[in-house]
């Protein structure tokens, strides 16, 4: 079949909160940008697709209803990149999951000539293989890879880091709030302005207001920033082996590393809060407040994630609600870093990022 470069084909896997938002910005963008045509082939959850063998336009506004009709099952991952490599004109595929195994397929996906955009994190915060994988099948085939909203949801964070490094600055130092959990956990644990909660109510209102997984240590754990972390290292050069090769402090006390459930761990934290109330007073005394951040030295090649104490007027500590803050010291930017702040999670604002990283793509495709 003749390549028409008047469409573009649009695979998406991946149907949840962030799925449903970037539907729904597609549906903006194909109406404001008639050419290349924007057609949906493909669309599945873990259970179910939506697809033609002849790559028939899918109505992008009822997809999510149609979806929910289909009796398909999904193709395989295999499967999927041999459908779409088959397709009549250039593919980008939206990974909208957490999948370690749709991650792990983004080399074979790739090396077809099939672009990727995704929320992601798990290909690029993975093994340090499956990175450099992901990145030679890309400039070997020529088709293109973003993830922007892998860290800090919509926030220009990686484009930015990018465009530092690619326009010759040097990037000393990064360093944040990357976790809307803890952001929140922390400005209402320990305010600038004093008081505050006990840590384990604290982390029982986050709880209930859905700011945590459904189980809080999976935040607490500081995996989730840790691979964040790893991300932006790699982006400024550091080949870091994986989100468990470096520093990471964990905040579940080790006696309740193992309880059962979400739940127990939650009725069992109230015996652990004068641990955390004493990080909490040892600031108060230095006139400083206690946050959880994630750190890269470029120079020193180190990377590490935990609890650090900041002045009251420190950016980090003014921070309020969930927001992220990421700081990129360089050398042109000199003693002033350069912050980008702002909501750091939500369906819309991550959809923001994928859309956008999708028009990057059509631009360059195209
Ligand atoms: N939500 C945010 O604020 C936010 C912020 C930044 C980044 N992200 C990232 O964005 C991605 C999506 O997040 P979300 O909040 O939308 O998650 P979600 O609500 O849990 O949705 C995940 C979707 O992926 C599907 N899925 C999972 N594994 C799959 C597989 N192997 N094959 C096909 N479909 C699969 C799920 O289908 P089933 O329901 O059938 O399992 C579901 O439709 C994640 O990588 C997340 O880390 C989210």
């Amino acid at each position: 079949m003749a390549t028409t470069t008047k469409q573009v084909l649009i695979a998406i896997i991946g149907a949840g909160g962030v799925g449903k938002c970037f539907l729904s910005q597609l549906t903006i963008l194909a109406a404001r940008r008639p050419t290349p045509k924007l057609n949906l082939c493909y669309i599945s959850t873990s259970k179910k697709a939506l697809f033609d063998q002849d790559y028939s336009a899918i109505g992008i506004e009822n997809a999510l209803q149609e979806l929910a009709a289909s009796s398909k099952a999904p193709m395989l991952l295999p499967q999927v990149a041999d459908y779409l490599a088959a397709a009549p004109s250039k593919v980008v595929l939206v990974d909208n999951t957490s999948s370690q195994d749709v991650a792990d397929a983004y080399p074979l996906f790739l090396s077809r000539g099939i672009s990727i955009v995704t929320p992601n994190k798990k290909a690029f915060s993975g093994s340090y293989k499956l990175w450099q994988d992901i990145f030679t099948a890309s400039s070997t085939s020529g088709a293109k890879v973003y993830h922007e909203s892998s860290v800090g949801a919509g926030l220009p964070v990686i484009s930015t880091l990018k465009d530092l490094v690619e326009t010759g600055d040097e990037v000393t130092k990064i360093e944040g709030v990357f976790s809307g959990t803890m952001s929140f956990l922390f400005n209402s644990f320990a305010p600038v302005e004093g008081a505050g909660g006990q840590w384990s109510a604290e982390v029982k209102k986050a709880k209930g207001l859905g700011y945590t997984e459904p189980d809080p240590r999976d935040d607490l754990n500081g995996l989730d920033v840790a691979r964040k972390l790893t991300i932006l290292a790699r982006l400024a050069g550091l080949p870091v082996e994986s989100p468990t090769s470096f520093p990471v402090q964990s905040l579940i006390p080790k006696e309740l590393e193992t309880v059962a459930s979400g739940d127990e761990f939650l009725e069992k934290l109230p015996a652990f809060d004068s641990q955390m109330e004493e990080t909490k007073v040892a600031a108060e005394k230095q006139g400083k407040v206690v946050r959880f951040v994630g750190s890269i030295d470029v120079a020193a090649k180190s990377v590490k994630v935990g609890l650090e104490m900041f002045d009251r007027s420190h950016p980090i500590a003014a921070l309020k609600g969930s927001d992220n803050i990421i700081s990129f010291y360089t050398k042109r930017y000199g003693g002033n870093p350069l912050i980008i702040q702002g909501a750091g999670a939500g369906g819309e604002v991550t959809a923001m990022g994928v859309t956008s990283d999708l028009i990057k793509v059509l631009s360059q495709i195209v």
